[in-house]
């Protein structure tokens, strides 16, 4: 079947204006658009940039945007979202910048993520277990869908919030905020939560859902930082999990 592509060509090097370029391709009928433009790049055009690596929405690294919404190129069937035929528009991930075409700078999203401590912390005084640090399996498979996070952006492209306020932290760095905070292993629940408590962090989600419905692996980063809300709050009033106040502030 034929793939109609525009995508949106940039070089900074060359000076350039922002364009778009049309392609057609060749491709079978079960051609993702990361194989359109595999096949775009081997056939006609050696010079039109984008990332990819595992092809197996795993590595998150071909999010782009596919006709205005962020999507992954590789898990995503041209024959999908063109079903008659018609034209696909690709784009670089939004809220980035652009380094060429449809490669976007990630170093600001990684940031971002960096600054929640998006690992395990251990509290130096915490008894050393006999082997690995071990978490009750029923509270494993509650972080389940947030351990699944790729990191690729797309719900950080998709976030209204993000494109008037690139302080704000992002769904996808929350949603790490959330996964950690919630892990019985780790040990900097209250600095992590002191990171983000401010209008910068959480409490700049305005309860959109963009990044839920366009986070390529099922996570709901809004439900995420409702929760961290709920987190900050009960801590603040001194009550725990089950909104009980704690044994020692009775
Ligand atoms: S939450 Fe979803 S959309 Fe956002 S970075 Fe993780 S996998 Fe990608
Ligand atoms: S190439 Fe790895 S997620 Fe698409």
């Amino acid at each position: 079947m034929e793939v109609k592509l525009r995508v949106r060509r940039f070089d900074p090097s060359q000076g350039d204006e922002a364009y778009y370029q049309r392609y057609a391709v060749e491709v079978p009928p079960s051609a993702t658009i990361l194989d359109s433009l595999l096949a775009v790049r081997e056939r006609v055009d050696g010079s039109l940039a984008f990332r990819c690596a595992c092809r197996s929405a795993i590595c998150g690294s071909c999010a782009m945007r596919v006709n205005g919404v962020s999507r992954l190129a590789c898990k995503t069937k041209a024959i999908d979202v063109a079903p008659n035929g018609g034209e696909i528009t690709l784009e670089p991930l939004a809220n980035l910048p652009v380094i060429k075409d449809l490669v976007a700078e990630m170093a600001p999203f990684y940031e971002k993520m960096r600054a929640v401590l998006p690992w395990l912390v251990v509290d130096p005084e915490r008894p050393e277990p006999e082997r690995e640090y071990l978490m009750e399996p029923e509270r494993a498979l509650r972080l389940g869908h947030l351990v699944s996070c790729i990191q690729c952006a797309a719900c950080y492209s998709a976030c209204p919030i993000v494109a008037i306020d690139d302080g704000y932290l992002g769904p996808a760095a929350l949603t790490k905020a959330c996964r950690y905070c919630q892990d019985t292993r780790d040990d900097a629940r209250a600095q992590r939560l002191a990171r983000i408590a401010d209008e910068e962090g959480l409490w700049r989600c305005h309860t959109v859902f963009s990044c839920m419905e366009q986070c390529p692996k099922g996570i709901n980063p809004t439900e995420a930082i409702q929760q961290l809300k709920k987190m900050v709050i009960f801590d603040r009033l001194g009550l725990d999990r089950s909104g009980k106040r704690r044994k020692r502030d009775v």
